[in-house]
Formats: structure tokens, C-alpha cells, sequence
């Protein structure tokens, strides 16, 4: 990378944000189209006071990871108002104001749920289908609202009842306990809990039994790559896709964002795959 003055600015903002892996995935594609920019990680506390500098020192693109996804909507010029429905942006674009050419105007979007709706899409049609979503956190929130917009039917399950009733009451869905799945019939399940990650990767969110039920399990953990959730499914005969899936095409479609071009998606899964390599944890259940 040959870093200049005419260097685009990209980065991600997160606390922690040592672990991103969005780095080695848009560095990767912004080298592999030649443009000249570079992608890098910052450490924030202070959301607004990053975004004076942000603009001060005119990046052109940032992520936005845990845990700033909502405080940030409040400093913002322009919220897309899908971004707004769901409450949580994960994408700026900072461009120059055509009024003066020079005030950079920030806009925020969110990616995430473009990106479960993406991952799936690869694999199933969604329309008509119904979707188990396990888990009711900010994830559920972009999963689910991207299914259903893709209009898939969606049904909610979660360990806390309340938190999973309020998720199912603002999609206009269902809502199951995990005491209930055994009568549920659906076509895809998506886990959108932390369960199953390292060090707990043993743990699995759903019953073994029931997975046969399912033509696709989704996960969005994805350390380890292939979740005890993922094996089960694969022993069951269903069609996994892990966790790197929807973190590939939520970041696809912020690439897209910010600089209109089309995103190399194999040589992103590509630098994605390397990475975890060196960090995922072997594990035998
Ligand atoms: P995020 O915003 O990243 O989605 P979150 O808001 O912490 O994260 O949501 C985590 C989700 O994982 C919640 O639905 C949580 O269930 P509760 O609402 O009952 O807390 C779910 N989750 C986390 N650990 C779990 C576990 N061991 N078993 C079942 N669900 C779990």
C-alpha cells in the first residue's frame, strides 16, 4: 500500500476494537480495485468527539461496532431512515457539502440488515419462507428486520421472554420459548445469540433433535468458523453458512457506499478466511 497525500480514509470505530476483522477485509478490496485508501482501527470512548475529528481530518468512510451502533445516531447531519426504523447505524459516509464544497456532511446507515438478507439469499429465496431467530439483541433487531422486509415470516426465540416478546411485537412477528420449539416448524434457523463462541464454542443454542427440521441454519458467531451449532446442522443434513457470511456482504455493502464500485467479494472472504486462521481456536466437543 503506498500511502500518499491523495490516500482515502477509512476506519472503524469500536471499544474494544482490537479484533475487528474489518480492516483485513476492506484493506483487501480497496487494494485489490487499486484505489488508493486505507482502512484502520480506533479505539473510541467518546463517540462524538470522534466524529469532530473524523471530519476534521476528512475521512471519507467509518464502521461503527459495539458499543456505539445507537449513541451515534444523535450526531449525525443525515440518518437513512431504515437506519432510523431500526435504531442503529453501522456505516458513515462523509462527504463535502455542495453548498460550500468543503463542510463534510455526515450520512448513516445501517448494513447489517442488508447483510443477513444477503448471506441467506445466496442460499434460499426468503420470500414465503418462515425464519427461526434465535436471540432479541441489537443482531436480531437488523437480522430480523431484513428478513422480514425480504418477506420472509418471521418467528422470534429467546431465554429472556420479555426482551424477546418486545423484538417480536416491533417486527410484528411471533414469539416462541425454547420450551416450545419442538411443535415450530420452519424453513431456516439464524443464531444471533453469542452462543457458541470461544471459549464456550461446545455450547449450542438449539437441541440437536430439532435441526433436521430446517433447510438452512445460519450463524453469525464466527469463532470458531464452524460453530457446534454448524456441525450439528451439517450432520443433520441442512445447508450452513457460518458466521463470515454476513459479516462479508454487511461490509460488501458498505464498500459499496463509500466508494460506488463493486465489491470484490472472494478476495474479501479470502482475507477474511486468512485471518481467522491465525486466531480460531481448534476445538473437538
Ligand atoms: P447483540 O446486541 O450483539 O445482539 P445482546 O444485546 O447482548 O447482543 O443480545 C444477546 C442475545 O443473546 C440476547 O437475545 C440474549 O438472550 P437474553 O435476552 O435472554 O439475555 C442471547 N443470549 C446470550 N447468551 C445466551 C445464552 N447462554 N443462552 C441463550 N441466549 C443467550
Amino acid at each position: 500500500m503506498n500511502i500518499n497525500g491523495n490516500t482515502s480514509l477509512y476506519g472503524v470505530i469500536g471499544n474494544p476494537v482490537g479484533h475487528s476483522l474489518s480492516p483485513v477485509m476492506h484493506n483487501a478490496a480497496l487494494a485489490a480495485l487499486g484505489i488508493n485508501g486505507a482502512y484502520v482501527p480506533l479505539n473510541v470512548v467518546n463517540v462524538g468527539d470522534a466524529l469532530i475529528g473524523l471530519k476534521a481530518l476528512g475521512f471519507r468512510g467509518v464502521s461503527i461496532t459495539i458499543p456505539h451502533k445507537e449513541t451515534i445516531l444523535e450526531f449525525l447531519d443525515v440518518v437513512d431512515p431504515v437506519a432510523e426504523r431500526i435504531g442503529a447505524v453501522n456505516t458513515l459516509l462523509l462527504k463535502n457539502n455542495p453548498d460550500d464544497g468543503a463542510t463534510p456532511v455526515v450520512h448513516g446507515f445501517n448494513t447489517d440488515w442488508l447483510g443477513a438478507r444477503m448471506a441467506l439469499e445466496e442460499h434460499i429465496s426468503l420470500a414465503g419462507r418462515t425464519v427461526l431467530v434465535a436471540g432479541a439483541g441489537g443482531a436480531a433487531k437488523a437480522v430480523g428486520y431484513g428478513l422480514h422486509e425480504a418477506g420472509a415470516k418471521v418467528l422470534i426465540v429467546n431465554r429472556t421472554e420479555k426482551t424477546g416478546r418486545k423484538l417480536a411485537d416491533w417486527l410484528g412477528c411471533g414469539f416462541v420459548s425454547f420450551g416450545e420449539l419442538a411443535s415450530v416448524q420452519a424453513d431456516i434457523l439464524v443464531n444471533t445469540t453469542s452462543v457458541g463462541m470461544v471459549p464456550r464454542a461446545c455450547d449450542s443454542v438449539i437441541d440437536p433433535d430439532l435441526l433436521p427440521g430446517f433447510k438452512v441454519v445460519m450463524d453469525i458467531v464466527y469463532a470458531p468458523l464452524k460453530t457446534r451449532l454448524l456441525q450439528d446442522a451439517e450432520a443433520a443434513g441442512c445447508v450452513v453458512i457460518d458466521g463470515l457470511a454476513m459479516l462479508l456482504c454487511q461490509g460488501a455493502a458498505q464498500f459499496e457506499i463509500w466508494t460506488g464500485q463493486r465489491p470484490p467479494l472472494d478476495v474479501m472472504r479470502q482475507a477474511l478466511e486468512s485471518e481467522l486462521q491465525v486466531d480460531d481456536a481448534v476445538f473437538d466437543c
